[in-house]
C-alpha cells in the first residue's frame, strides 16, 4: 500500500480552484517531484498535506491514517515534515539549536510535562545526526544567519529530518541559490536521498535538478494532475509539452 495516498482533493480559494480533484499515490522510499508552472497549486498541495491549508473536499491517507483537515501539529506527530519556499530559519541560533528546536518541536506533547537535560540531549542528538546526514556537522556551530545560502536552505532540510518524518516535503530547496551554489547543493541531496532512502515530495522549477533527483514526476497545471510517471514518460507527454515544458524553451 502507498504511504501517500490523495484522492479528490480540492482547494477553492472564492472562485479560485487552486487544486482541482487531485489524485496522487507515493510509495514509501520513492522520490516524487510535484512540478508546474507558477500558480499551478504546488505549494497549497503541500499546505494541504501538512495541514496548514484545509483541503475544501478530498480524502488524504498516510500511513494509514486519515490525516485531511488535521492541525498541522499532528500531522507533523505522525511523520509529514516539510520545509518551506521561503526561508524560515532563526538567523541568530547556530545550526545545531535550529536543528534541536525543530526536533523537540515535533515532540512537544511528549516532551513538555517532563522538560530537564534529558529531553534537550535526545532532540540535540537527533540535530547532530539530521546535520550530519545533509554534510553540515563543520558549521553546527555557526549562527544559522551567517551561513552561505545553500548551506541555509541544507540546514532547513535538516531541521525537517530531525523530526524524523516518514515524509519529506521539500518546496523549492534550491530557490534563491546561484548556478554554482544550487549544484552543490543537489550534489548533496543527492547524496543524502540516496543514502537515507527517505520518501519525499519535492516541489522544483529548474529541471535539470528534477531529473537528477526525482523517481516519478506529477505535473499540476491549474490546480489539476495532468501527467504522472517517470521522467521520461512526462517528458515525453504532449500535454506536459504544450502546457509547460514547451513553455520554458
Ligand atoms: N491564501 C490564499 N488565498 C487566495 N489565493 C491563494 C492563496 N494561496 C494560494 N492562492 C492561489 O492559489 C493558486 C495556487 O497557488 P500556489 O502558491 O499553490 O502555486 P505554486 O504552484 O506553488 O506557484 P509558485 O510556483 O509560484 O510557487 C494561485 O492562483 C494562488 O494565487
Ligand atoms: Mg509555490
Amino acid at each position: 500500500m502507498a504511504l501517500l495516498e490523495l484522492d479528490g482533493v480540492t482547494r477553492r480559494y472564492g472562485a479560485l480552484v487552486a487544486l482541482d480533484q487531485v489524485a496522487m499515490s507515493v510509495e514509501e522510499g520513492e522520490v516524487r517531484a510535484v512540478i508546474g508552472p507558477n500558480g499551478a497549486g504546488k505549494t497549497t498541495l503541500f499546505n494541504v498535506i501538512t495541514g496548514t491549508v484545509k483541503p475544501t473536499a478530498g480524502t488524504i491517507r498516510f500511513a494509514g491514517h486519515a490525516i485531511a483537515g488535521l492541525p498541522s501539529h499532528q500531522i507533523c506527530r505522525l511523520g509529514v515534515s516539510r520545509t518551506f519556499q521561503i526561508t524560515a530559519l532563526f538567523p541568530e541560533m547556530s545550526a545545531r539549536d535550529n536543528a534541536r528546536l525543530a526536533a523537540q518541536a515535533r515532540h512537544a506533547r511528549r516532551w513538555l510535562p517532563f522538560g530537564g537535560g534529558h529531553v534537550f540531549a535526545e532532540a540535540e542528538a537527533l540535530a547532530d545526526a539530521a546535520l550530519q546526514q545533509l554534510g553540515l556537522t563543520a558549521i553546527a556551530d555557526r549562527p544559522a544567519g551567517l551561513l552561505s545560502h545553500g548551506d541555509q536552505r541544507l540546514l532547513e532540510v535538516a531541521m525537517a529530518m530531525a523530526q524524523q518524518p516518514r515524509v519529506l516535503l521539500l518546496d523549492e530547496p534550491t530557490q534563491g541559490l546561484s548556478v554554482e551554489e544550487t549544484a552543490q547543493a543537489v550534489e548533496t541531496l543527492a547524496r543524502f536521498l540516496k543514502a537515507s532512502r527517505m520518501t519525499v515530495l519535492l516541489v522544483e522549477h529548474d529541471m535539470e535538478v528534477v531529473f537528477r533527483l526525482a523517481d516519478r514526476i506529477t505535473v499540476l497545471h491549474r490546480g489539476g494532475v495532468i501527467a504522472d510517471g517517470t521522467p521520461d514518460q512526462v517528458k515525453a507527454d504532449a500535454r506536459v509539452q504544450d502546457a509547460y515544458l514547451g513553455g520554458l524553451e
